[in-house]
């Protein structure tokens, strides 16, 4: 049993079956805390937190894969040295952010949430920020559904593990995209504090339109007022679904601060 506390708990664990599984690279670990780190707030730049991973673990790899090869008590020893390096890089990731929670949830609710019903979604579906577990694709699937995730941390079974921004949607490829508390709210975030990347969330954006089939489906929640206003109604049939109370509550901040409601789903049919 080790003495040394481990407040992001199974970190210890997590460290020694990197060991176990792949001696020779510390990426792995660092793909694994990075998504350890965005769980916790999902708005930090997963590249700055790599390049501090990385360089933590230039240093307290070799040290960890050394004692590993020296035999277990010497490993045990090395990771009560080095878990509270560890710890401190990973809390000092979050200090001073109020966290903000990645969330996932179930099937019903996000359906609920966008106002979609199972028969309507035109196949294949796409989930745009699907979820590590990418509840809404299991159960398109279990519904007989041609449905595919995409996430920065999909499980590769579900779908691609990819940044939404650079993934090739392709063109008329999908007869429905959705993206439950995913797309949308990370472009709503953005749009509030760099102009940069909204003009890239803003150019994904139409490349997911550009994606439909004909009569295909884009929905999503929160809503984009600022961009929605600028579809042209021949191409594109826009609606809009209010969010039940609690939730579009949660939205109040981003509503003044945008001087525009967001707590709705949006559904845009392409004509
Ligand atoms: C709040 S979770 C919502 C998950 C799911 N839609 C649900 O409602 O259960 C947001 C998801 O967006 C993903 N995400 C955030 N930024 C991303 C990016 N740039 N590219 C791909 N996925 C991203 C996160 O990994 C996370 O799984």
């Amino acid at each position: 049993m080790s003495a040394v506390s481990d407040p992001w708990s199974g970190l210890r664990t997590l460290l020694e079956s990197s060991l176990a599984r792949e001696a020779d690279s510390a990426a792995p670990l660092v793909d694994e805390l990075i998504s350890l780190v965005l769980r916790r707030h999902q708005f930090l730049d997963p590249g700055a937190l790599r390049a501090r991973l990385e360089a933590h673990c230039a240093r307290s790899w070799p040290l960890l894969r050394a004692a590993r090869s020296h035999g277990v008590a010497e490993l045990a020893r090395a990771l009560d040295v080095q878990l509270p390096g560890f710890v401190t890089l990973l809390d000092e990731m979050l200090a001073g952010v109020p966290q903000v929670v990645c969330a996932e949830y179930g099937p019903e609710l996000q359906l609920g949430v966008l106002g979609l019903a199972l028969e309507e979604l035109r196949e294949p579906v796409l989930d745009v920020g699907a979820g590590r577990d990418a509840r809404l694709v299991r159960a398109l699937r279990a519904a007989g559904k041609d449905a595919h995730a995409l996430d920065r941390d999909a499980d590769p079974a579900l779908g691609v593990r990819a940044d939404w921004l650079e993934f090739d949607f392709g063109t008329a490829r999908w007869g429905s995209i959705v993206s439950h508390l995913a797309f949308s709210l990370h472009f709503l975030h953005q749009h509030l504090r760099s102009e940069h990347e909204a003009g890239r969330y803003a150019h994904t954006y139409m490349r997911m339109l550009r994606a439909l089939t004909p009569g295909g489906l884009l929905a999503y929640a929160p809503g984009l007022p600022f961009i929605e206003g600028h579809l042209d109604p021949s191409r594109h049939a826009l609606t809009r679904r209010r969010l039940p109370p609690d939730l579009s509550e949660a939205f109040q901040r981003l509503d003044d601060a945008l001087a525009a409601e967001v707590g709705y789903a949006a559904r845009i049919v392409r004509l």
